[in-house]
């Protein structure tokens, strides 16, 4: 069943050429950042509350491929983005590896029972994303299909710290003290925790590769929760035992690492490895751009915010951020999701801006 036939009436002038989100994580020059949004598919959009009525659950609206490719599209259609994400959570991977969550309606994630004991641990499995996420590549195969070379297909997943964040919190969070409890009483138990999700998230950014993701980003988003020698022990670490599994197997998918409130922590987060660093709206591109050094790509940087502002106001922010990134490696983006309740109109101009930023900058 799919719910509608889909597609762009963009032009098929370029078949051969690959889409220039994918140019730029490549080290390619192209005439205007690629743009796209964190969170693009969502609660913002009058097309996802209304799918999201007559299918309440999210696992559902997630692990449905018609729904999910539907969501996706959903942007796709209304903004012509230059990258296109796959629908989904970063704890979509957790029922495989044996942690259960659901998402409930003005609580988020829920994680019942959280894990805190040794025997919880220990009776985590492995991910095996075959035969626990088939959706997956039902999801990412046909977004390929889809898009064509006209956008290019991400992929995402969370990153240990994150993902430990939730599980071991049981939901969201405001001051993390469960887990930073067993980090600084137990940090042996926690350590067995994050080796094994690190393990089952670079299998999993392999099966996402492999069903059609170009480029890949891990969410860390509450690693910048950490003190940044906390940070290297408990997050950085584990970041690099990902991407360095999946650079064994897949070293020319490009990957896209993003923290939240990461200022205290982005040169060692350019120190890990990935391709491209997301950098949130607390820092100056143009800064980022030299702490970082030259050989490293920056994704971003615009406060969701912004996007309550006026269209001049949004249009300012959109160009000023286009010439700190210098069109060299910089992928143009917000500095975190796309917030409920932005205005979709607000989301379009944004895009039609950067979209002209040639002729404008
Ligand atoms: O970008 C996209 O369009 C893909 C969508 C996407 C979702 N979750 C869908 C979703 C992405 C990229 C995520 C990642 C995610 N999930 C992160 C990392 C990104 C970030 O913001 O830092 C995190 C921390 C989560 C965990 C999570 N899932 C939270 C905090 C929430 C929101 C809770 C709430 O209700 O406010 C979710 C639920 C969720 N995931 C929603 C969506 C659209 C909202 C629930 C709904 O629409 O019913």
């Amino acid at each position: 069943m799919r719910l509608k036939k889909i597609g762009s009436d963009q032009p098929m002038s370029s078949q051969n050429e690959l889409p220039s989100l994918l140019k730029v994580a490549r080290g390619e020059s192209v005439s205007r950042p690629p743009v796209w949004m964190m969170r693009q598919a969502g609660r913002y959009m009058k097309e996802y509350r209304d799918l999201r009525d007559k299918y309440p659950s999210f696992r559902e609206r997630s692990e449905n491929p018609d729904l999910a490719i539907e969501i996706s599209l959903q942007p796709w259609r209304a903004f012509q983005p230059d990258g296109v994400i796959l629908f989904s959570d970063i704890l979509t991977p957790l029922p495989g590896m044996g942690i259960d969550f659901d998402i409930v309606e003005s609580k988020g994630p829920v994680i019942d029972p959280p894990i805190r004991t040794q025997e919880q641990v220990d009776q985590m499995r492995p991910l095996d994303p075959e035969t626990s996420l088939p959706f997956i590549k039902t999801i990412l195969k046909t977004l390929r299909e889809e898009v064509g070379n006209q956008s290019t297909v991400l992929g995402f997943v969370g990153a240990p710290w994150t993902l430990g964040a939730y599980a071991i919190e049981g939901k969201t969070s405001k001051n993390y003290s469960n887990i930073k409890g067993m980090a600084f009483q137990n940090p042996q138990l926690l350590h067995q925790f994050l080796g094994k999700v690190a393990d089952s998230i670079a299998r999993y950014i392999c099966y996402q590769i492999d069903s059609g993701a170009q480029v890949v980003q891990m969410f860390d988003s509450w690693a910048g929760q950490l003190s940044p020698q906390d940070y290297e022990t408990f997050a950085q670490p584990y970041q690099k035992r990902v991407i360095e599994k999946v650079k064994q197997t897949h070293p020319d998918t490009p990957l896209i690492l993003y923290i939240s409130g990461s200022a205290g922590v982005l040169e060692r987060m350019g120190n890990t490895g990935f391709d491209i660093i997301s950098v949130d709206w607390t820092v100056d591109l143009a800064e980022a751009r030299q702490r970082l050094g030259k050989g490293v790509k920056v994704q971003g940087n615009i406060d969701p915010g912004v996007l309550f502002g006026s269209q001049d106001f949004i249009r300012d922010r959109v160009l000023e951020t286009i010439r700190k990134g210098k069109n060299q490696g910089h992928i143009l983006n917000l500095g975190h999701g796309v917030l409920p309740g932005t205005p979709e109109d607000n989301v379009r101009h944004f895009f039609e801006v950067a979209k002209q930023a040639t002729s404008l900058i």
